[in-house]
């Protein structure tokens, strides 16, 4: 696997990559990798000749008062777990030549991006939506790789690269889970074990939910008021959101269709920020 931190040389290999008629997969990643990183990687292996992997931690995504400085940073770590899952080249572009000082360029996806981690992140799909057309100018992939687990960021970049005509396919990766259920996240490492545990309630109730759907429930009001009581149950969560919407618009639903909704969850476990899905 080879390493490139600057754009210039990102772009070059792009450029030769795709003269020599090979086809480029990505993952746009942040870093802090774990399985569920390794099996977007491995997925991008079966959709494209050569799979490149972007790690950087993007400043425009975190609100004042959110974890930029702890963020989890493991860099030869995540070179190890790259090169493991078969990625062949890594793209780890430093701070300043994307986000130089003076830089002043946003992009910014107005209906997808407003509900749910639109309302309690405000800046957070701005940071995303910009970084990653940036990282698609710079990588140039044919295919991108966005996990299901980060369900309202794919339906937004999906809106995005339709909106604006880039030429690149989005793939949606499945949420990848601990054998508890939990759902792999590079913040589930701030959890002691005992948050852990509580944290397992989301999933526990994701499942309920859809137990409900299978067994008929259609009304999303019902659905909602069963998860937050579910939810409930652990004292230390703070519900930040459920909701049973659409899963390209990210709008409300009444009414469940299933195969066309998605009951979404947001939680605080403590100092934790924690999300989940499942597709109903
Ligand atoms: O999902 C993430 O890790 C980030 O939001 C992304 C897509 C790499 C953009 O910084």
């Amino acid at each position: 696997m080879q390493t490139h931190d600057t754009v210039p040389a990102m772009q070059t290999l792009a450029r030769d990559t795709r003269a020599a008629g090979q086809t480029i997969a990505f993952v746009p990643t942040m870093g802090a990798l774990h399985e569920g990183h390794l099996d977007l990687i491995r997925l991008a292996a079966t959709q494209g000749d050569v799979v490149v992997v972007s790690i950087f931690i993007n400043p425009t995504q975190f609100g004042p008062n959110e974890d930029f400085e702890r963020y989890p940073r493991d860099i030869d770590g995540d070179l190890a777990k790259c090169r493991e899952a078969g990625a062949h080249h890594a793209f780890l572009p430093e701070r300043s030549p994307l986000l130089p000082d003076d830089y002043s360029t946003y992009i910014t996806e107005e209906a997808v991006a407003e509900p749910l981690e639109g309302v309690s992140r405000p800046a957070f799909f701005r940071g995303v939506t910009t970084i990653v057309a940036k990282l698609f100018n710079i990588v140039q992939p044919h295919v991108a790789i966005f996990g299901q687990k980060d369900a309202q960021q794919l339906a937004v970049i999906r809106k995005m690269v339709n909106d604006l005509h880039f030429p690149v396919e989005i793939v949606a990766g499945k949420t990848t889970r601990d054998a508890d259920g939990l759902a792999l996240s590079s913040r589930n490492a701030y959890l002691t074990a005992s948050q852990r545990e509580g944290a397992l309630g989301i999933n526990r109730t994701l499942n309920q939910i859809k137990t409900m759907v299978d067994q008929g429930e259609r009304r999303a009001e019902r659905l909602v008021a069963e998860a937050t009581h579910l939810l409930a149950d652990d004292r230390r969560i703070r519900i930040i959101y459920v909701a049973a919407v659409d899963p390209a618009t990210m709008k409300k639903q009444t009414e469940i269709e299933p195969g066309n909704s998605l009951m979404a969850i947001a939680i605080w476990m403590d100092q934790t920020r924690l999300i989940d899905n499942i597709l109903l």
